[in-house]
């Protein structure tokens, strides 16, 4: 099977912010084929779609409770069937969302197959991601489950055949529909340390994260749901190591494409975790991304991306949503893009759209928000503290609705919308695509770019200006092709040396080239050389 997936270009729709057909507020699919031509026009391979099962929304659909069901809000499997049918007339591949370390409570099994999931007499003291213990005592069995998020989402006991066979199952069901993949719901920490320990300070982290199963579990996975079809997989993985990336992703192990790496989001946050601020300081990023180029570079395959649905908006978080909003998310456009690995693009960051603030507590959605907002103001936590934290990594600013236009709720519904829409929709919308330089017509290139040039599919990675703490700079190489890219990260102009080729692809409408380049704001430029071995 070709590896089609490695010239491709990920877009990722959040159903339930992406368009509204019927005026309930909430987004649908039917929403999402009247869009199908946008994201054509865009030229993007594959769409990520998440998840779109019946679900009581405890965690907007990351908590299942039928996976062989759309949900109502949704539309209907006639609606999934039609959609499926216009992503493949486009040329399109869609990806589902799997999400099987959990479901929801309200999934028949959690009554009918109890030891499908994990019961313990007493909790140990690992803590949720979503707050609290993540233990749950049930009154009718008298014991403990275990839920890593929500007490909504207990975990599944993959330590039981039965319910792995179901699993696979139901994958292939989905596969013989014709789906093209999945994107793996946070699928390396399905295999418990089976004693359950307790962790340092409650983190159980390192008792459940690339556990002692996971890569015979997906290697089972692979043979026995996956290995049959021309499919593309990806993990999400957080705490996963590039060692760790190479056993998941090397193509003689049998398991996965690709997974999504969380180490470069993790770069501007303090000791304890996200919501503990902290800068960005530059050389980091460079560097993580250097190790997972260099080290995946043959021997495993890169997931590249900025942003999804539970990360804010980049544009507000490494670039800048001010004045250079657009430059800047050109910038990071540029660094991504031209990276090893397969893009992903979250749906908004082509339109450069930014973080949200909302004043009150009362208007955010999100569960995890919620619950650490509630627990932290217990513990006498200034509410102005925690909104601060919430307005830069709050997994809402991804999720207010999609900016289609300036008319009202930026085009997304005609009712209310279940989350507010950003205010800034009349300035930031899908309607100036067509201005030749909008942010929407630059990822456009970028994404084309990826198709024409091998390069930068297979080129080596070099950094440059390693400890230069404004500009991220390097090179891509082959036999006969070379790419060097600068980024400026900052809003001072700086002078670098003009690098051999010409100029393919920038992010002002003129760049000043000469015996050096005077990098603007927030300057991207990538140069591209051909037939270097001749030249040199
Ligand atoms: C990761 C998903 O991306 C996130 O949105 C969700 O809350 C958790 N996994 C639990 O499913």
């Amino acid at each position: 099977m070709t590896e089609w997936w490695k010239k491709s270009t990920v877009y990722q729709i959040y159903p339930r912010s992406f368009m509204d057909s019927d005026g309930d507020g909430i987004g649908d699919i039917q929403g999402i084929i009247s869009k199908l031509d946008y994201l054509a026009e865009l030229g993007v391979d594959v769409l990520w779609l998440s998840p779109v099962y019946d679900s009581p929304n405890d965690d907007n659909g990351y908590d299942i409770r039928d996976y062989q069901k759309i949900m109502s809000e949704f539309g209907t499997m006639d609606d999934f069937d039609q959609m499926l049918q216009g992503i493949h007339a486009r040329g399109m591949r869609l990806v589902m969302d799997l999400v099987v370390n959990h479901t929801s409570d309200e999934h028949v099994w959690f009554t009918e197959r109890p030891d499908y999931y994990i019961w313990k007499n007493e909790p140990n003291n690992w803590r949720s991601f979503f707050s609290g213990s993540t233990w749950q005592f049930d009154e009718a069995r008298q014991q403990y489950y275990l839920h890593l998020f929500s007490k909504k989402q207990p975990d599944l006991n993959w330590e039981n055949e039965e319910l792995r066979d179901e699993i696979y199952q139901m994958m292939r069901w989905w596969l013989d529909k014709g789906v093209d993949g999945f994107r793996m719901d946070v699928i390396n920490m399905i295999s418990k340390d089976q004693d359950f320990p307790d962790g340092i300070e409650g983190d159980g982290t390192p008792h459940f994260f690339n556990g002692p199963r996971v890569h015979e579990f997906l290697q089972e996975m692979n043979a026995k749901a996956l290995a049959d079809y021309d499919i593309v997989t990806v993990g999400e993985m957080p705490g996963a190591t590039t060692e760790d990336a190479k056993l998941y992703t090397g193509s003689e192990r049998n398991e996965l494409n690709m997974i999504f790496t969380f180490e470069h989001m993790n770069l501007d946050e303090g000791p304890s975790g996200k919501w503990e601020l902290q800068p960005l300081h530059l050389p980091d990023l460079k560097e993580n991304l250097e190790k997972w180029q260099v080290e995946l570079f043959g021997k495993g395959w890169n997931s590249l991306y900025w942003n999804n649905h539970d990360q804010p908006r980049i544009v507000s978080r490494f670039g800048n949503d001010g004045p250079y909003r657009k430059e800047s998310a050109k910038m990071l456009a540029t660094c991504l893009h031209f990276l090893q690995g397969t893009p992903y693009i979250y749906q908004g960051e082509e339109l450069g759209m930014t973080n949200v603030a909302f004043s009150s507590i009362d208007e955010y959605r999100d569960i995890e928000t919620l619950n650490m907002y509630q627990e932290k103001r217990a513990q006498g936590i200034p509410h102005e503290e925690l909104l601060e934290s919430i307005h830069a990594k709050g997994r809402d600013n991804a999720r207010t609705p999609m900016q289609w236009d300036a008319s009202e709720n930026a085009g997304f519904t005609k009712g209310e919308p279940w989350i507010s829409v950003n205010p800034n929709y009349p300035d930031i919308n899908a309607a100036d695509r067509e201005e030749e330089d909008s942010v929407f017509n630059y990822y456009r290139k970028l994404i084309a770019l990826r198709k024409d040039l091998d390069v930068i599919t297979e080129g080596e990675f070099n950094l440059l200006h390693r400890a230069d703490e404004e500009i991220f700079a390097y090179t891509r190489k082959t036999a006969d092709e070379q790419l060097t890219v600068y980024c400026n990260f900052s809003e001072t102009p700086r002078e670098v040396p003009l690098p051999k080729g010409r100029l393919l692809i920038g992010n002002y409408p003129d760049s000043a080239l000469q015996e050096t380049i005077g990098l603007r704001p927030y300057e991207a430029l990538c140069f591209y050389d051909k037939d270097r071995k001749v030249k040199e």
